[in-house]
């Protein structure tokens, strides 16, 4: 598995982009923004609530308050960005809520003494929330002449077992939207890249560090995390890529992961991507919208 170190050089090229960030007021995304802004890139940000007053001071920074299990929300953040820089070159799908849901004991009953359907806020914002970013990021990004790309803040719980079930497929979908657009848009020689980061425990609003001092469970700062977001962004060669975040350490963990799921196929098997696109000129599919 490949470890590497990202230096500050490697960062310099998103000077003078304009990046949209989700979940921008708080941990992950706030240190992003901070970084992005101290590089010399535009940032909106989108948020239920602003950032703290002077966690954030730059005439380049807006903020767009935004639900982003909202289409309409979403909707107007891109509006806003086109509308204030003209364009949008980069965007980190990163809101998210932490586990919440009981599948097992924690069904609730109606009037009626039937069993309520459970809440499903965790996958609306984690999951909904982030196929309905990249889409619109591939939506508008496509417009510009040499692209751009998006990273999703996934999580190493969408590549292990986890018992905060609502959140472990939240973050195993997205890993599926990665690898899906990934594919997809490569095959479709669209100029936008996808990326995802798979970061270990983190200190942040959803992990606070104090509590995890407590039971001895050691949290990166989120600046470790922002500094493989934005490396993501500016180095062009990084296609389709997981970056897994721990203690800082950084290491793509995809390509490792795909080749082990290579060897359990039969020689003779013709590749899952392979069919669909065998399939996909047969049937006409995956065509432009009318
Ligand atoms: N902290 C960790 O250990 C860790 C590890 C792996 C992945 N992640 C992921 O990192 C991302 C960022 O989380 P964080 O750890 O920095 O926590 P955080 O709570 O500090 O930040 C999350 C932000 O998302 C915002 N948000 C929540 N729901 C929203 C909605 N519907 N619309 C818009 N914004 C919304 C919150 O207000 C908050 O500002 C999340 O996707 C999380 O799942 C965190």
């Amino acid at each position: 598995m490949a470890e590497f170190l990202i230096t500050d050089e490697s960062l310099t090229s998103v000077e003078g982009k304009v990046v949209i960030v989700t979940g921008g007021s708080s941990g992950i995304g706030l240190s992003t923004v901070q970084l992005l802004l101290s590089l010399g890139a535009s940032v909106v940000g989108a948020d239920l609530h602003e950032p703290l007053e002077g966690a954030v001071s730059s005439a380049r920074f807006t903020f767009n308050q935004a639900d982003v299990s909202k289409w309409q929300d979403l909707v107007g953040l891109f509006k806003k960005a086109i509308q204030l820089h003209g364009r949008v070159d980069h965007v980190l799908s990163n809101a998210g809520v932490g586990p919440r849901t009981n599948y097992i004991n924690g069904i609730e009953l109606d009037e009626n003494g039937d069993p309520k359907e459970p809440t499903s806020l965790v996958p609306d914002v984690n999951l909904k929330g982030a196929i309905n970013t990249a889409t619109l990021a591939i939506h508008y990004i496509r417009k510009n002449p040499s692209g751009g790309s998006i990273v999703v803040t996934s999580s190493a719980t969408g590549l292990h077992r986890f018992r905060g079930v609502d959140y472990t497929v939240s973050k195993h979908g997205t890993i599926g939207l990665i690898r899906g657009l990934h594919t997809a848009l490569a095959a479709q020689d669209i100029p936008v890249r996808i990326n995802g980061l798979v970061p270990h425990w983190t200190a942040s609003g959803i992990v606070q560090e104090e509590l995890f001092k407590e039971l001895g469970i050691y949290t990166q700062p989120a600046s470790a995390v922002a500094r493989a977001a934005v490396k993501l962004f500016a180095d062009e060669s990084r296609r389709g890529q997981l970056i897994h975040v721990d203690h800082g350490v950084y290491k793509e963990v995809d390509e490792t992961l795909l080749q082990v799921y290579e060897t359990f196929q039969h020689e003779e098997s013709t590749g899952g991507d392979e069919g669909i696109a065998l399939l996909a000129a047969r049937l006409n599919w995956f065509t432009d919208a009318k």
